[in-house]
Formats: structure tokens, C-alpha cells, sequence
């Protein structure tokens, strides 16, 4: 079993108090903690090897271009994808998307074309498909969910047709915690003739993924939400579809030749990485990626899913209290609202006794409108949490809706 005890350890700021009371942190769906072995790498390449790389034949940049590249290849295969250059570093999930957006959809969706987002998508993978189905004039189609948090899957074929360019859904909601039926998606987009874009920012970090396996076209995924910093993240695209498209942004490191008449662009990857790359971003991120590879995936899973367990169970017990995002094997994300009280005067309350758990429309407005609500308490949870803590937190929760009913 995780020696959660130990794990803790390897995260300076949990040892933390807040208004004088230990700090439980209950927001890593936002963005999770950062261990010491991250912190510590980007001092080092900060104080010992910065210089940018692909750019120099002094030693300092061939040591950061072959760690930057050393990085890409841990990205590779940690999520399974079969070559490197598949693997393209952007600042983060919402540019990878957008750089499958412009790059992907301004070539091949069009007027009458139709792209199919998921009703539990967060802002970052359903305004930019919005916003390229608004520019070449496709439409929008909406894969709805129940009450329980569950994708209506029985409806995606009826929302599938030929001219159906796209479909983006989520690998776990980051406020229902549901994990859609991926397979089920990919399949019937692929035999529909549509590619897949999936959102992994949550679902990376709860159980990983294998992108080969999963035969996804584009996958992307924020570093911060797994122990990376921030300002990191991954677009993965299967070879062919990114050798077909056009760079999305220009600059120095993804051309070939310039000349004031023309300009030839860099293979893949760097025909996607204009300007100079966040390179410690992505060490740091190849470095977080060996961390979460220490513990025993089936491990990690057991011990998320039973404080997940656990937290609903608790929970439930507080009167009034509802849970948004039913679904079994949900990923460790709960949201939350207590009949009659206000979720910013809860998350204030809980904050005051050291409790950091999210509150609002964690960035996906539909979500909310689905619900009829302004927004939620949202607990989420990482490998460093613990029963202690849920239990403060259920504690809290109790107290802080006893002031304020
Ligand atoms: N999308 C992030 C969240 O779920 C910011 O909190």
C-alpha cells in the first residue's frame, strides 16, 4: 500500500498552516502541489544550466536540448504515444487545444460542417471549437448529460453524420468527476468519419492514459494538474494529422529557411513550438511524470477511489447536501451544494479553518446552467490526501452551514 505518510512528506507546502491551522488542500483539480524533486530541478537548471536550446553549440545548451528532448520522450511514454514527435510542448492544455483549433479546424471545417462538444466540458475544450465552428460557419452540437453526471451516450449517434468534422469530450470532468466511455466515443466518431479531440487535464493525473491504445487523435494536458508547473503542457496529435497541418504560430525554432519572399517551416515537433520553449517548464514536467511513475498505478487508483468513497459517504450524511456527478467510478472530484447556503459562503467558511476547496463555476458555465445553480463547492483530492483530512473537511462543512442557516 502508498505510504501516504511518506508521500506528504515530498510536498513542502503541506506541511503548511493557514491562519494558524494545518492547511488541507482540497484543490488539486485546480492545480496540485508540486514535490520537492520538481521544485528542486527547476532551481537547479535555473543555477546550474540555463541557456536555450536548440540554439547553441556551448555546452550549457546541448545539456538543456538534450533534457528538453529527454522530457518529450518521458512524455511520449508515459501516456503511450508511439513517436516523439507526436509529443508538442505548449503552455498548457487550453493552447493545445487552440492550437488544434486554428491549426486543424480552420483547414478542414467548413460552412455546413458540424463539430460535437460534450454538455461536461470545461471552457478550455468547448469555446475554442465554439469559437472556429462560429468563423467557418459549422455548427454546434451538444452531447448532453443526465441528472447523474452521465454522458447520454445513446444520443451520439443521432448527433453524428458525415459532416460531423470533430468531437471533443473530456477523459474526467473536472467538476462531476464522470470519466466518459472514450471507447464508445472514438468509435463511432471514427466510423462517422470524425476525429476525436480528448481533454486529459484531469484524467492524466487519475489513471493515466495510452493514446496508441486508445487510438484518440488529439489528446492534451495541462503540467500543473500533475505536479508540473505552471505554463507547461502537451498536445499530442497522431503523426499524420500534425504533418498535415499548418503551424498555428510563427516565430524562431519551427522554420526551416527564412527569407523576406518565403519561409519553410520546421518538421515535426518544432513546426509547433514557435519562440523559445519553456524548456525548465517541460524538464520539470518529464521529472514531476517519473514522480507519479514511483507509486504503482493500480496503487494510486485504489487509494484515490476509496477516498473518493469515503468523502461521499461522509459527506451525504450532512443534511441537505447534494452531490453533482454520481457515476461509480468517477474520478476523485466531488461537487457539492448545501440547500440554502451560498457556495462562496461556504468555501469562505471552510477557508477560515484552513480548508481549500473550490467554489464557483470551476470553469464550466454549462455545467451549472445544466443544474440551475450559480456554482458549487468542489473538493477535489490527490495521492497526499487523507481520511483526516476529508474528515476535517465534513467537520467544516457541518459547522460552516450551522452559521449559516
Ligand atoms: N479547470 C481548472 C479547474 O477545474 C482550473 O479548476
Amino acid at each position: 500500500m502508498l505510504n501516504v505518510e511518506e508521500i506528504r512528506r515530498d510536498f513542502p507546502i503541506l506541511g503548511q498552516k493557514v491562519y494558524g491551522l494545518p492547511l488541507v488542500y482540497l484543490d488539486s483539480g485546480a492545480t496540485a502541489q508540486k514535490p520537492r524533486c520538481v521544485t528542486d530541478i527547476i532551481c537547479r537548471l535555473h543555477n546550474e544550466l540555463n541557456a536555450n536550446v536548440h540554439r547553441g553549440v556551448h555546452y550549457l545548451s546541448e545539456q538543456t536540448t538534450d533534457l528538453y528532448e529527454q522530457a518529450r520522450e518521458t512524455v511520449r511514454r508515459f501516456i503511450g504515444a508511439e513517436h516523439p514527435e507526436e509529443i508538442i510542448f505548449t503552455s498548457g492544455a487550453t493552447a493545445a487545444i487552440n492550437t488544434v483549433a486554428y491549426a486543424w479546424g480552420e483547414k478542414y471545417i467548413g460552412e455546413g460542417d458540424n463539430v460535437i462538444i460534450s454538455e461536461m466540458e470545461h471552457h478550455s475544450n468547448l469555446v475554442p471549437w465554439q469559437q472556429i465552428a462560429l468563423r467557418r460557419g459549422a455548427e454546434v452540437r451538444v452531447l448532453p448529460f443526465d441528472d447523474d453526471g452521465r454522458p447520454e451516450m445513446e444520443k451520439l449517434p443521432s448527433l453524428l453524420d458525415g459532416r460531423t468534422r470533430i468531437v471533443a469530450v473530456t477523459q474526467a470532468s473536472n467538476t462531476l468527476g464522470t470519466r466518459p466511455d472514450l471507447r464508445t466515443v472514438i468509435d463511432a466518431a471514427h466510423a462517422a468519419g470524425a476525429k476525436v479531440m480528448v481533454d486529459g487535464c484531469q484524467g492524466v493525473v487519475h489513471g493515466g492514459v495510452n493514446v496508441a491504445e486508445l487510438g484518440c487523435d488529439f489528446y492534451a494536458f495541462s503540467g500543473h494538474k500533475i505536479f508540473a508547473p505552471t505554463g507547461i503542457g502537451v498536445l499530442y496529435g497522431r503523426r499524420e494529422l500534425l504533418e498535415a497541418m499548418p503551424p498555428f504560430l510563427f516565430g524562431g525554432d519551427m522554420v526551416d529557411t527564412v527569407s523576406f519572399g518565403r519561409t519553410t517551416f520546421a518538421p515535426l515537433p518544432l513546426k509547433f513550438e514557435a519562440g523559445t520553449a519553456n524548456f525548465i517548464g517541460a524538464i520539470a514536467l518529464g521529472e514531476a511524470l517519473r514522480y507519479v511513475e514511483r507509486f504503482p498505478a493500480a496503487e494510486t487508483a485504489a487509494y484515490e477511489a476509496e477516498l473518493t468513497r469515503y468523502a461521499t459517504e461522509e459527506l451525504q450524511r450532512v443534511d441537505g447536501l447534494r452531490i453533482y456527478g454520481t457515476q461509480a467510478d468517477k474520478s476523485p472530484i466531488i461537487s457539492f451544494n448545501v440547500e440554502g447556503v451560498h457556495h462562496y459562503d461556504l468555501g469562505m467558511i471552510l477557508d477560515k479553518t484552513g480548508i481549500a476547496v473550490r467554489t464557483g463555476q470551476h470553469c464550466a458555465e454549462p455545467v451549472m446552467t445544466h443544474y440551475g445553480v450559480s456554482g458549487m463547492c468542489r473538493a477535489s483530492f490527490a495521492i497526499y490526501n487523507t481520511e483526516r483530512e476529508i474528515d476535517a473537511l465534513v467537520k467544516g462543512v457541518v459547522r460552516a452551514v450551522r452559521m449559516l442557516k
